[in-house]
């Protein structure tokens, strides 16, 4: 009994003497750790006599605790002490904050829209589920086109309308051609509709949902120079004011004539080689391998297609085009798998 009487003394003591909390910490281990003086001391009770055994664990118990608190003050009165006594070094660089950003779709959207809306096109965002006829019968396709196959397109179950046949997740954007000559009623129309598109595809070049931005012009003269200068100017202000264009023929049921838009590869410069020349290290760019990269479709709107929007195509005429959003990105950067931006993975994403 006095031993603990004498433990508790010098504790108090030697705590109280204690000026920081690695010293604290020590003190706490020699009294109360595993070999700590507390634990020597219950070893004794084997010593004491059968009628004290009782009181020597009640009092050593209350000696423990007594400590713990002990410590415990001790150790908030230091911290206190030396959070008072701290000086602020404002040299001494901050905690980094984290911070989004924008996702590179949301923010190519932008661009484009922000390039469009300088010559007066309106941005239009229509259904991800259309109706069958908007997206294909309207546009001059015919039932048996194969695009409107289950297996290139999605349909959505439910009852088909009268007029409009089924719903489908939209697969192009040009739907809204249809759209917004109805909203509009008569021409001039300067529309660029963004919006999701659904193809049930997965490689490094296609993903089931996709974004396209579909432009279209109708007025009164619309003739392919303004196509031609519309698809320069689009280029030079989203790849860089070097960018050139040209179109090939090709075909679609809802334009006519029809091209496909090639845009010069910012990789090589529209060279098709990466090195100088004569240089033994030239490549060909891996890639456009042509100088070339295609952009997308586009053409002068097919009479039966004004005509659906109750258009007469003696009065109007007009162009339209489609074109992906990833895609778009992919050629700006020389991104070369599409699924990285679906990916999730921020330390691709932290790169916009
Ligand atoms: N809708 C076409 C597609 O998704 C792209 C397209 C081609 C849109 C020609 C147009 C156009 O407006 O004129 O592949």
């Amino acid at each position: 009994m006095d031993e603990i009487e004498k433990v508790h003394k010098n504790a108090v003591i030697e705590i109280d003497k204690v000026g920081n909390l690695s010293k604290l910490e020590e003190l706490k281990i020699k009294y109360l750790g595993r070999s700590g003086t507390i634990n020597k001391l219950l070893q004794n009770i084997k010593t004491v006599s059968n009628e004290r055994k009782k009181e020597y664990g009640q009092k050593l118990n209350q000696l423990k605790l007594q400590l713990t608190e002990l410590i415990e003050k001790h150790q908030l009165r230091l911290i206190n002490q030396s959070e008072k006594s701290q000086t602020i070094d404002i040299t001494m660089p901050g905690n980094e904050m984290l911070k989004g950003s924008l996702h590179p779709v949301t923010i190519a959207i932008q661009e484009i829209s922000a390039v469009f809306s300088k010559i007066g096109f309106i941005r239009m965002s229509y259904p991800e589920a259309e109706w069958d006829y908007l997206a294909f019968d309207a546009l001059n396709m015919p039932k048996t086109h194969p695009a409107r196959d289950d297996f290139e397109t999605t349909f959505l179950s439910g009852k088909p309308h009268e007029r409009f046949g089924k719903m489908i997740l939209t697969p192009h954007t040009s739907s809204g051609q249809i759209r917004e000559m109805w909203r509009l009623k008569k021409p001039p129309i300067r529309m660029i509709n963004i919006a999701k598109c659904y193809r049930p595809n997965w490689d490094a070049t296609h993903t089931p949902m996709f974004h396209q931005f579909e432009g279209m012009c109708v007025d009164k003269n619309i003739n392919i120079t303004h196509l031609k200068g519309a698809l320069d100017y689009f280029s030079q202000s989203y790849f860089g004011p070097e960018t050139k264009t040209r179109l090939r023929p090709h075909h679609f049921q809802f334009t006519e004539p029809s091209f496909e838009v090639d845009v010069t590869c910012t990789a090589c410069d529209g060279k098709g080689i990466v090195g100088a020349g004569r240089d033994p290290s030239t490549q060909k760019c891996k890639i456009c391998k042509s100088g070339w990269l295609e952009l997308g479709g586009t053409g002068m709107v097919h009479p039966n297609v004004l005509k659906e929007g109750n258009i007469d195509p003696d009065e109007f005429s007009g162009w339209a085009f489609g074109f992906g959003i990833e895609r778009v990105i992919m050629m700006k950067y020389g991104i070369d798998d599409i699924r990285n931006y679906y990916s999730g993975d921020i330390r691709f994403l932290k790169q916009f």
